[in-house]
């Protein structure tokens, strides 16, 4: 089998946002904070009629039917989702609905769990099964799906809320480079979800910060030496035409992207021009440790690395800034933005992607982009997904109406017996919407 990878993807993400320089000013915060500090402008969240269920339903129905896929022919189906809303019954059960109105319940797979990579895991999987000699020639569906909420606070604005969907097969336009992975997982209290009763995280915010960032070092090694073994030349910066982060809020992208340029300087490559190398110099003798917490590192290796940061991680920051952290979303959200931004030039070229979930795991890899055919080329999964569309439709609330609809929410988390207002007048036509839990707690959607 050639090139398995994915041949056509659909995003969802609610209509309902709040501006980061209104929660700034809501939440007290000094003027900049969100916006430059974070670097984000806006953050989508559910309201009471939208859950990761209802964002996951709207998500497959859409792909489904916009690619011409009969759902007889999705052989696997992977949510990954840190979204807890069951501690049993997966959110792809709920997916079977779909499925089984078409007589097709022959279909393996549940959902991914570990913070923000269960998405990741959910794709290796579906790639692994179609590479398998268990493929039985169907397509196989991941969905990453997240609502991310915090509690009050620091943390809050870096919420936000989306559905992705991924068909997976042979000849894809976006091709595994399955050789070239870099992993790097270990045991960490950075962020986690202890509390049953509540949605919201437990965060060490500068832990994770540095968790992430060290992972990505961890990573990017592992990622570089397997290249080169297989390559006979030593990677570097050069060697792809972009960089694709998990991204918690877009300041970390520029530290990562920055982090790698340094990788790229320690290691002598010919990415790093001799200006930037003299710029850089100072820093050659701090131990990793304190690397992690210079800042003057920090502004000196963003700054040598700002070229090349506009033309290899810009094109990839628009959802992730427009729409929030979807947490297992997150990374493929920042794909979607590449393939929204760049489809018509992407041919040809290698793309690296870099998953991260707290906790902690992570994964450097790669795709090779390639022409594909109708339906699944770049430009028809560009113009499928409609992002200038979807974000030009949105209703932005108040932050006041942001934070009270968090506060119905949280009443909402874990409850039963309730009717919702079941008023979908936001949601565009053909969105699922939850309407009921019922005295079992059992979930009722209906579709506008
Ligand atoms: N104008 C411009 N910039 C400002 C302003 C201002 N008025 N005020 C602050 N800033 C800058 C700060 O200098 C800082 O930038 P820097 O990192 O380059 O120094 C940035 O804004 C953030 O300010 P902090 O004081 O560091 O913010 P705080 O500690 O209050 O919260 C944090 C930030 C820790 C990221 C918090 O939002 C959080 O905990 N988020 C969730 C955890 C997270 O996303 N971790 C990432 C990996 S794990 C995951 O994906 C969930």
């Amino acid at each position: 089998l050639k090139n398995v990878g994915i041949l056509a993807m659909d995003m969802y993400f609610p209509p309902t946002c709040v501006q980061q320089e209104a929660l700034e000013a809501h939440d007290g915060a000094s003027k900049g904070k969100y916006t430059i500090g974070l670097g984000q402008d806006c953050l989508a969240f559910c309201t009471e009629v939208e859950d990761v269920i209802s964002m996951s339903l709207t998500v497959v129905t859409s792909l489904l039917e916009k690619y011409g896929i009969d759902p007889k022919q999705i052989g696997r189906l992977e949510v990954g989702s840190e979204t807890v809303i069951d501690k049993s019954k997966s959110i792809k059960t709920f997916l079977m609905q779909i499925f089984e109105e078409c007589d097709n319940t022959d279909i393996e797979g549940v959902d991914s769990t570990n913070a923000c990579y269960g998405g990741t895991a959910a794709l290796f999987n579906c790639v692994n099964w179609v590479e398998s000699s268990s493929w039985d020639g169907r397509y196989g569906l991941v969905v990453c799906t997240d609502s991310a909420v915090y509690a009050e606070g620091p943390a809050r604005p870096t919420g936000g809320a989306a559905a992705i969907a991924m068909l997976i097969g042979p000849n894809a336009p976006i091709a595994f480079e399955s050789k070239f992975r870099g992993s790097h997982m270990s045991h960490v209290y950075d962020f986690y979800k202890p509390n049953l009763a509540s949605e919201y995280p437990v965060v060490d915010g500068k832990l994770s910060q540095t968790c992430y960032l060290m992972a990505l070092d961890s990573c990017y090694k592992r990622f570089c030496n397997k290249f080169e073994k297989l390559e006979g030349k030593p990677f570097s910066l050069s060697d792809a035409d972009s960089f694709v982060f998990h991204s918690p809020y877009n300041k970390l992208v520029q530290k990562s992207f920055a982090r790698l340029y340094f990788n790229d300087f320690l290691r002598n490559a010919s990415s790093v021009g001799d200006v930037a190398k003299e710029k850089l110099a100072p820093f050659t003798a701090l131990s990793g440790d304190e690397s992690y917490q210079s800042r003057d590192l920090e502004k000196a290796s963003q700054q040598a690395a700002k070229h090349l940061y506009d033309a290899k991680v810009q094109p990839t920051t628009l959802l992730p800034k427009q729409v929030g952290n979807m947490y297992t979303a997150s990374l493929y959200a920042a794909f979607v933005s590449l393939l929204h931004n760049k489809h018509s030039t992407l041919v040809g070229k290698r793309v690296v992607m870099f998953s991260y979930g707290s906790g902690l795991t992570s994964t450097m890899f790669s795709f090779q982009l390639r022409d594909g055919q109708h339906p699944f080329s770049l430009s028809n999964i560009a113009n499928v997904m409609n992002v200038s569309g979807k974000l030009k439709s949105r209703h932005e609330f108040p932050a006041e109406k942001f934070v009270e609809t968090m506060k119905l929410m949280e009443h909402r988390y874990g409850a039963k017996d309730f009717v919702t207002s079941k008023d979908c007048s936001l949601l565009s036509p053909d969105t699922y919407y939850l309407t009921e839990v019922d005295s079992m707690y059992r979930r009722f959607y209906a579709k506008k």
